[in-house]
């Protein structure tokens, strides 16, 4: 398959979104860019085109996808009854990274949904992305544009490498992202529960709507029924992953290596300075590892910001075997 790459400053970007927004609503696939990680999307109305994506990304398919749209009219034709908790948190975090587990209606396809009653909706925080759903006139099914297993793409190069040759266009930016994958947060039971924790956290919630979520304990979801996309392997690369403490020193690298039977020139030590540069350059160092045939990566365990939890959550994920 011959993959169009479109990049934000080239001359005919216009005429090119425009034409991917046309083909995406005609049942092809088109990976963005999101304010989070870059999505792989298909119109959510869609069954055969959500079927692709599983088939682009290699993906299980009892995971279900998030639907992107770019407007609350959107969200509201996509879901059975719109509980007053989702009208008051859209209205804080919208658009932003955070997704919303509803009841869904029957016009979302079963590939979305992998089967569930419910559905999960976010309206991204890119002008980029906005604009595609908006020409589009649909809303757009997207999982994180990476294969299946690998961490999820940051940086256009990142879906270029995974999926050129396997999706019709690839919509490249040169925003850095947040680097995590948005709060997903379900409100289709009584008790409201973050599923997966993103950059919008349980104390934002609170302050911000007087909402009391629950954290599901995002660091060990393993057998999570209600997130199914929880359960597998994720955001690891190829090299195996160490958490190491907050006082290890480039320094104790040889021991530490010599430990697992690694020399220490095959292995790399990452810190961060803060968290939200440990969330932006995390997946895309892990990457850089494997394309430079690291055996092990030791990363310093992140110790406070308000992306403690989701850089915690997707460190310690890397780390399972
Ligand atoms: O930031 C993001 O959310 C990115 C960008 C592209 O928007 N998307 C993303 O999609 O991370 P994906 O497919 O890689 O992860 C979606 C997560 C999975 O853990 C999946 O199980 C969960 O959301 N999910 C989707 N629909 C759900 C539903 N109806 N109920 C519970 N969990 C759901
Ligand atoms: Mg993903």
């Amino acid at each position: 398959m011959n993959t169009v790459i479109i990049r934000e400053r080239e001359d005919a970007f216009d005429a090119l979104l425009e034409e991917a927004a046309i083909a995406l609503r005609n049942g092809k696939l088109a990976a963005f860019p999101t304010e989070t990680v870059y999505g792989l999307g298909a119109n959510a109305f869609d069954d055969e085109a959500c079927k692709r994506i599983y088939s682009a990304k290699g993906r299980p398919s009892d995971n279900p996808l998030i639907v992107h749209v770019c407007d609350m009219d959107m969200a509201k034709a996509l879901v059975q009854d719109c509980d007053e908790r989702f009208f008051r948190l859209a209205e804080a975090f919208w658009p932003g990274p955070i997704s919303f587990v509803l009841k869904k209606n029957e016009k979302v396809c079963n590939t979305v949904s992998a089967g569930l009653d419910t559905v999960a909706i976010r309206m991204p925080d890119h002008e980029l992305a906005l604009s595609l759903i908006r020409r589009a006139g649909v809303p757009i099914a997207a999982p994180s544009a990476n294969l299946s297993g690998r961490p999820s793409p940051t940086r256009s190069e990142h879906v270029i490498f995974d999926l050129s040759g396997r999706v019709d266009y690839i919509l490249c930016s040169e925003r850095f992202p947040i680097g995590v994958e948005s709060t997903v947060l379900d409100l289709s039971t009584k008790e409201s529960v973050i599923l997966r924790p993103g950059a919008i956290n349980e104390r934002m919630i609170l302050e911000r709507t007087g909402i009391r979520v629950k954290s599901q304990d995002g660091a060990a979801p393993v057998s999570v029924p209600k997130s199914p996309g929880t359960k597998y392997k994720h955001y690891s690369p190829e090299a195996r992953v160490f958490m190491v403490d907050a006082d290890f020193r480039a320094e104790d690298v040889p021991a530490f290596a010599a430990s697992k039977g690694v020399s220490a020139s095959r292995t790399k030590f990452l810190e961060y300075p803060n968290d939200v540069r440990m969330a932006r350059d995390l997946f895309a160092d892990f990457r850089e590892a494997d394309l430079q045939h690291y055996e092990l990566v030791l990363v310093k365990a992140p110790d406070s910001g308000d992306l403690l939890e989701a850089n915690l959550n997707r460190l310690k994920k890397a780390c399972e075997s």
